[in-house]
């Protein structure tokens, strides 16, 4: 008897380019245990994991550190981003690359604790507070990066004019979230995506623009690769699939930065995905407490998780038209593959039997729940979603390590680092 394979296709097993495990020194939020199980039950095999942990990965101590402590938790592969931190941590970046990082992640605008040299998400007093690099220093980064040959990529936005206005803002005794969004043009991504575009121009570095939001921050991307340019950008699921709209239902559970703006971003995006100004799709998983996420809207921490809902949300949109199959496979595994270096190790199916390979059913047809994720703590904004299109089955380096949305293997994930440099054909 023959299998009759109909609604079933062969993925290269997918990357999540995007990941905040909070591992180590945010633990309560996630750990690397919970966000890769999280990651192999949504079909995904490898998994970026963002440096901002408590150490960031500024240097190659706090490199080794976070290897040693991540290694024997990994339920998936999993690439480290490093973190630049402007003339704090300059002359470790070639370090870091010889170390094995991806490339590396500028928070741009964004304080930093003393201390810690955590992200500060909400500034309340500016005490404790360590101003951003300034452009020189950016500057200085990008020169250093792009001689080691490393994309760069940029979280772009000005957190602290956002903070200045909501601060201005509740003063005022105007506290509507969605409508304090829908009555400020998002100038401030697009402001420092352009920043970033011109020091780019300047250095010849490959800058990467992660979780693009709005139309106005695509259309810099799309100018800039016009004049042939290496910029690439990301989007993710909650930018095309939610919109101011939803504040009302989801409140602090859809706060995230860049924030989630109206309907009318969302169609662009769809748009820069169509044609290709934005290459890759990453989830921002970036877990908080149930208990920090209820209340305020305006004082919750933005991030929410979503590395088990990627494969699932953008399955959908292939089932709804939105994408195709193929554009599924070159958004979530060939082109961040191409982008880290790592394309050849992942990103295709020509490795035969030692391949990733994920399987997708795309005659599932389900209602996405809380139950199902893995994830320490549980806030997602798309559970209660029906969906269409499932990952079914996921195997790495030729291992089974996902079945029926379940991992099925303890953490044989290991770490990965970049083989060739930067293949993007843009
Ligand atoms: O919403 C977000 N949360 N955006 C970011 O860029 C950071 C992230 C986090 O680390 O919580
Ligand atoms: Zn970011
Ligand atoms: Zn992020």
């Amino acid at each position: 008897e023959i299998y009759n394979a109909d609604g079933k296709y062969v993925f290269p097993g997918f990357i999540d380019e995007h990941v905040h495990s909070r591992d180590p020194g945010l633990t309560d939020k996630e750990d690397f245990a919970h966000s890769t199980m999280s990651a192999a039950a949504g079909g995904v095999t490898t998994i970026l994991e963002m440096p901002n942990s408590i150490p960031p990965v500024k240097d190659v101590e706090s490199f080794d550190l976070r290897v040693r402590e991540l290694k024997s938790k990994a339920y998936v592969d999993y690439g480290l981003w490093g973190m630049v931190l402007g003339d704090l941590n300059q002359k470790d970046l070639p370090g870091l690359a010889k170390a094995g990082v991806v490339g590396f992640k500028l928070f741009w605008g964004y304080g930093l604790n003393k201390k810690t040299l955590a992200l500060i998400y909400n500034f309340s007093s500016a005490d404790d507070v360590m101003m951003p690099p300034d452009e020189g220093e950016i500057y200085d980064a990008f020169r250093v990066i792009e001689q080691l040959k490393k994309p760069l990529a940029i979280h772009a936005e000005n957190s602290y004019i956002i903070t200045r206005l909501t601060l201005q803002e509740r003063a005022s005794g105007h506290i509507d979230y969605a409508s304090f969004l829908r009555s400020r043009p998002p100038f401030s991504e697009a402001i420092t995506i352009q920043n970033g575009i011109m020091l780019a121009k300047a250095t010849g570095v490959h800058l990467h623009i992660v979780h693009v939001s709005s139309s106005e921050g695509l259309e810099c991307i799309k100018s800039a690769r016009a004049e042939g340019l290496p910029i690439t950008g990301e989007t993710c699921p909650h930018y095309l699939v939610l919109s101011d709209e939803d504040y009302s239902r989801l409140n602090g559970n859809m706060k995230v930065y860049p924030p989630i703006r109206e309907k009318y971003h969302q169609n662009k995006l769809w748009e820069g995905i169509q044609s290709g100004v934005i290459q890759t799709i990453g989830s921002d998983h970036a877990p908080h407490e149930e208990k920090e996420k209820k209340g305020d809207i305006w004082t919750v921490p933005a991030g929410a998780c979503g590395v088990q809902t990627l494969v699932p949300l953008m399955l959908h949109a292939a089932s709804q038209g939105k994408i195709t199959l193929n554009q599924v496979a070159a958004l979530l595994s060939e082109n961040p593959a191409r982008i880290w270096g790592l394309y050849g190790q992942k990103g295709a199916l020509s490795k035969g039997s030692d391949a990733d390979i994920t399987i997708v059913d795309m005659n599932v047809i389900r209602k996405l729940s809380n139950e199902e994720l893995f994830s320490k703590n549980k806030i997602n904004p798309f559970v209660g979603m029906e969906i269409q299109g499932a990952p079914i089955a996921s195997f790495l380096r030729g291992i089974q390590v996902m079945e029926d949305g379940k991992a099925i293997t303890g953490p044989i994930g290991q770490l990965i680092k970049p083989s060739t440099s930067c293949q993007s054909n843009w």
